[in-house]
């Protein structure tokens, strides 16, 4: 079997690069050792926690918003098996529709773990222990990364967590600690508050949502306090034992060991990161180096320190998100096809899907501050804005930063319901290097949420209209 490429891996970023490089006629095989496609992604990640955020806040819309919108309904209850049921309907949907990508776009599929035996040289082993070997002129590691584990702490999918087991749960939990206040441990945090958990998070860093903007995720965690879950920032874990059928966890102060407490959980949620997998993959014996983080090393060209083997994704550096693998992935397959590709990393939208959402694209304020740029601010709360009244969406505000001098607009942050969505519009007008007056003087369409987006560009090199 001989391939022009073959991909190890069929997360977002191995699958579009597949799919890619075949469109631009590569023979293409891709090796996955899960039974399906679609990586972390599709089957434990970016879609299941988007199936179960979604049913939850239908739910608390029904609960807390119909009778103010004038609609009468008995109580809602959840019906844990059934949302778990939706979940997995949408799981298998997405991961079926690869299958038919694959096929249209004849890229051949292995199952098993690849392993690297040489430049131009992948052993695929199946789970029966059957071996066959693929000869490629170039090779892409795209396998993703895998839960950083807590140490001390054992985890066993059942009681102590990951977001795989987060997934899964026999029951909604009484009482869930969740440990770290990053992306996952608030995602998946809001869902289980919505459906009646009691939510603690223990946090390091005495702010949610570390790399975010201040003011976000000041105004966030405000938010997220109203909707009743319960803060321990400045704070670690230290150890999680059992208590008659529930959990006892320690907690201490982030610096020293000084005031440990104790908080009763019946679950507990480990979300203190991810990090590169590159298990048997062979890459030591290979020649293929790894950088201080356990990252493969790459040049600008995703090229590894082995020539005919690249890697892409979660595994290298740079944010571990969904479509910046992707990005990468085509990128990957026009260079191997003789293009120019090229991803932009200052313009990587950051999108957290709690209620209200959270985007962000280009620079933090601190950031800019940090770095010595000289920059002006405009904001616009959702408070003064006509849609978000209709629609008892006014938690929130829009904040585009550009630079002092030349009005460039170097990073545009929103909390608000559809922050997900609007953040586009500044990633395309950043893409093409527009300025605030760009973006304020662009037509918008009344009445939207994203009129606020062209508010906060007018309050950076004007003045806003409507506040
Ligand atoms: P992965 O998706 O991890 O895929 C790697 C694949 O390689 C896996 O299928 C694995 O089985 C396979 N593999 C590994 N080793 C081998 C081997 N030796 N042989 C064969 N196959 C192998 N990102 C977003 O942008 N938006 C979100 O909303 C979002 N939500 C998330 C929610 C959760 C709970 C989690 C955990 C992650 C979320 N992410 C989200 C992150 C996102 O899932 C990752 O950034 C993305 O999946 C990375 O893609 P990848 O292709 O690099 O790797
Ligand atoms: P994260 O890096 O977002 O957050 C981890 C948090 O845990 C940080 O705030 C950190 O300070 C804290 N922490 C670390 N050690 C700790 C300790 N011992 N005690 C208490 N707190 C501790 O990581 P998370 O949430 O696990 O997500 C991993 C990655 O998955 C994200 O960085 C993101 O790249 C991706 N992801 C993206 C999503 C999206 O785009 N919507 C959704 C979910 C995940």
């Amino acid at each position: 079997m001989s391939y022009d490429l073959v991909v190890i891996g069929t997360g977002p970023g191995g699958y579009v690069c597949a799919i890619k490089a075949a469109q631009l006629g590569l023979k293409v095989a891709v090796v996955e050792k899960r039974k399906t496609h679609g990586g972390t992604c599709l089957n434990i990640g970016c879609i299941p926690s988007k199936a179960l955020l979604h049913s939850s806040e239908v739910f608390e819309e029904a609960t807390h918003n119909f009778e103010q919108l004038g609609i009468k309904t008995s109580k809602p209850k959840v019906d844990w098996k059934a949302m778990l049921a939706n979940k997995d309907g949408v799981v298998e949907s997405n991961v079926t529709g690869i299958d038919y990508l694959f096929k249209k776009n004849k890229v051949e599929t292995h199952h098993g773990t690849g392993r690297i035996l040489a430049p131009g040289k992948v052993e695929v082993t199946g789970e029966d222990g059957s071996s066959s070997i693929l000869e490629t002129k170039s090779i892409v590691i795209a396998t993703g990364s895998d839960s950083t584990p807590l140490p001390g702490i054992d985890i066993d999918e059942k009681q102590v967590v990951t977001s795989t087991g987060a997934l899964e749960l026999e029951k909604v939990p009484g009482k869930l600690v969740v440990v770290g206040a990053g992306v996952i441990g608030l995602e998946l945090g809001s869902v289980y508050a919505r459906l009646g958990s009691q939510v603690t998070v223990v946090e390091f860093m005495d702010k949610v949502l570390g790399p975010m903007d201040s003011d976000v995720s000041k105004q966030f965690m405000r938010s997220l306090k109203k909707q009743g879950l319960a803060f321990k920032m400045s704070s670690k874990v230290t150890g999680v034992s059992k208590k008659g059928r529930g959990l006892e966890v320690t907690v201490e102060p982030a610096e020293g060991e000084a005031h440990a407490e104790t908080l009763d959980a019946d679950v507990v949620l480990v979300a203190i990161g991810r990090r590169p997998y590159t298990e048997g993959l062979g890459l030591k014996e290979a020649g293929v180096e790894l950088d201080d983080r356990g990252r493969v090393k790459t040049d600008t060209h995703f090229k590894t320190t082995v020539d005919g083997i690249y890697a892409i994704g979660d595994v290298i550096a740079g944010p571990m998100l969904a479509h910046k693998a992707e990005d990468e992935g085509v990128a990957l397959a026009e260079i191997l096809a003789g293009q120019a590709g090229h991803v932009n990393y200052n313009v990587i939208p950051n999108v957290v899907y709690t209620s209200p959402e959270v985007a962000s694209v280009g620079k933090t304020e601190d950031e800019l501050k940090a770095e010595g740029i000289k920059y002006k601010a405009g904001k616009f709360p959702f408070t003064a804005n006509g849609r978000a009244k209709a629609m008892l969406a006014t938690d929130g505000m829009v904040k585009v930063l550009s630079d002092a001098e030349t009005d460039q607009v170097l990073g545009v942050h929103i909390i608000g319901h559809g922050a997900g969505d609007m953040i586009h519009e500044a990633c395309v007008l950043m893409e093409f290097g527009g300025s605030s007056e760009d973006l304020a003087r662009t037509c918008h369409a009344h009445p939207t949420m994203s009129e606020a987006v062209k508010e906060a560009a007018m309050a950076v090199y004007d003045k806003p209209i409507h506040m």
